[in-house]
C-alpha cells in the first residue's frame, strides 16, 4: 500500500509556534464574532410585573412592555443590531384558532411600538407562528383529526405578519414551517405597501428536543398536544434542508435561518455556502439551558462557552446568531 510520507514538515514546521502567546494567537485568528452578529431573543408578556423569571432558562425573564422597550435601548447601547420578540400569551386569550395572533392591539404589536419608540435604530424581528396563541400549542390550525392544516394556517400567518408590519416590525420571521408561507406573506406585504419589511425565513427548522425550555418560557409546554413532526423537519435530513431553503429564497426570503444551532452546524455550513444568502442560526433555548445548567454546577465557564459557541457559529458560515445570551455576549465581544 502506498503511503504518503510528508517529509520536512516536523521539526522545521511547528504549528505550536503560532500559539505560544496571546498576541500571536490574536494575530492569526480567522474568525471573530462581534456584537454586530447578534440578535437578542426576548420573551415578553402582557402583565404588570416587570420581569417574571423563566424557570428552565436561568437569567432569562419574561419582560413586560416597558422592560422590553428598555431592552431595546440597552441593545442600542451595546451595539446589538436587532431584537427578536417571542410572546407569552395569557391563557384566557388562547383559543383553538389562535385568533389573538391577529389582534392589532395585542401584546406583540404593542411591544413593537414601544421598542420602536424607545430605540428606533434597533431592528425588531417578530416570530410568525400561532403556537403562543393556540390552546393546543401547535404553530397552526388543526382539523378534526388534529392534523395541522397548511393553507388555512398560511392565511392566518399572513394576517399575523401584516399586523406586525403595521405596528412597525422591521423583520417578520415565520417559524412555523408551513409550505408556501414565504411567498404568501411577501405578496400580501407588498400589496399593503410594506415592500421594505424583510422576511427572515426559518427555512431549515428541525423537530428538536432542544426547544423544551422555550415552550416553558412562552407557556406552551403543558398544553402542547403531541409533537410537531408533521411540519418541522426530521433531524436525519440534509437534502431536505437544502430544498426547503431553496424554496424559501425563491419565494422571497431575504434572510434564512437554521435552527437549532450547535448540533446543526453542518447544515449552517451547507446552507450558507450553497445559497450565499444571509444565514442566521438560532442558539435555541435548550442550548442556552445546557450552558447555564453546567455553569451553575461549576462544570464549565459560562463566558468562555458563550464566546466559543459564537465563534463556532461564525466559523460554520453564519452571518448572525439569535441568542438569549446576546446582552452578555455583546459585553464580552464589544
Ligand atoms: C415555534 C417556535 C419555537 C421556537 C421559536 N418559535 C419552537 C417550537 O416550539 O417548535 C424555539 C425557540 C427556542 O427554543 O429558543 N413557532
Amino acid at each position: 500500500m502506498a503511503r504518503t510520507i510528508i517529509t520536512g514538515a516536523f521539526p522545521s514546521t511547528r504549528p505550536r509556534r503560532l500559539r505560544q502567546a496571546d498576541w500571536v494567537r490574536r494575530l492569526v485568528r480567522e474568525t471573530r464574532p462581534t456584537p454586530d452578529d447578534l440578535v437578542w431573543g426576548l420573551i415578553v408578556h402582557d402583565g404588570p410585573e416587570k420581569r417574571i423569571p423563566v424557570r428552565s432558562m436561568p437569567g432569562v425573564d419574561r419582560l413586560n412592555i416597558d422592560e422590553a422597550a428598555r431592552a431595546a435601548v440597552r441593545a442600542r447601547e451595546l451595539g446589538i443590531p436587532a431584537l427578536a420578540i417571542f410572546p407569552h400569551i395569557r391563557a384566557d386569550l388562547k383559543d383553538e384558532a389562535g385568533s389573538e395572533a391577529a389582534n392589532p392591539d395585542g401584546l406583540v404589536p404593542n411591544v413593537i411600538r414601544a421598542m420602536k419608540a424607545a430605540a428606533p435604530e434597533v431592528g425588531v424581528a417578530c416570530d410568525v407562528a400561532l403556537d403562543p396563541f393556540t390552546s393546543h400549542g401547535h404553530d397552526g390550525r388543526l382539523d378534526e383529526t388534529g392534523y395541522v392544516v397548511n393553507d388555512e394556517t398560511v392565511a392566518a400567518l399572513m394576517e399575523q405578519a401584516l399586523i406586525q408590519a403595521r405596528a412597525g416590525a422591521d423583520i417578520v420571521a415565520p417559524s412555523d414551517m408551513m409550505d408556501g408561507r414565504i411567498g404568501a406573506i411577501r405578496d400580501q406585504l407588498d400589496e399593503e405597501g410594506f415592500d421594505r419589511v424583510m422576511i427572515l425565513s426559518y427555512a431549515a427548522k428541525y423537530a428538536s428536543a432542544f426547544y423544551g425550555p422555550y415552550r416553558d418560557a412562552v407557556g406552551t409546554a403543558s398544553t402542547l398536544r403531541g409533537d410537531k413532526k408533521t411540519y418541522q423537519m426530521d433531524f436525519g435530513n440534509t437534502q431536505e434542508a437544502l430544498r426547503e431553503t431553496a424554496m424559501d429564497i425563491e419565494e422571497g426570503a431575504d434572510l434564512v435561518m437554521v435552527k437549532p444551532g450547535l448540533p446543526y452546524l453542518d447544515i449552517v455550513r451547507r446552507v450558507s455556502e450553497e445559497f450565499g444568502a444571509p444565514t442566521l442560526v438560532f442558539q435555541i433555548s435548550g442550548e442556552y439551558a445546557q450552558i447555564k445548567a453546567a455553569a451553575a454546577q461549576g462544570w464549565l465557564d459560562e463566558d468562555r462557552a458563550i464566546i466559543e459557541t459564537m465563534s463556532a457559529f461564525k466559523r460554520a458560515g453564519a452571518s448572525g446568531v439569535i441568542t438569549y445570551f446576546a446582552e452578555r455576549a455583546a459585553q464580552l465581544l464589544g
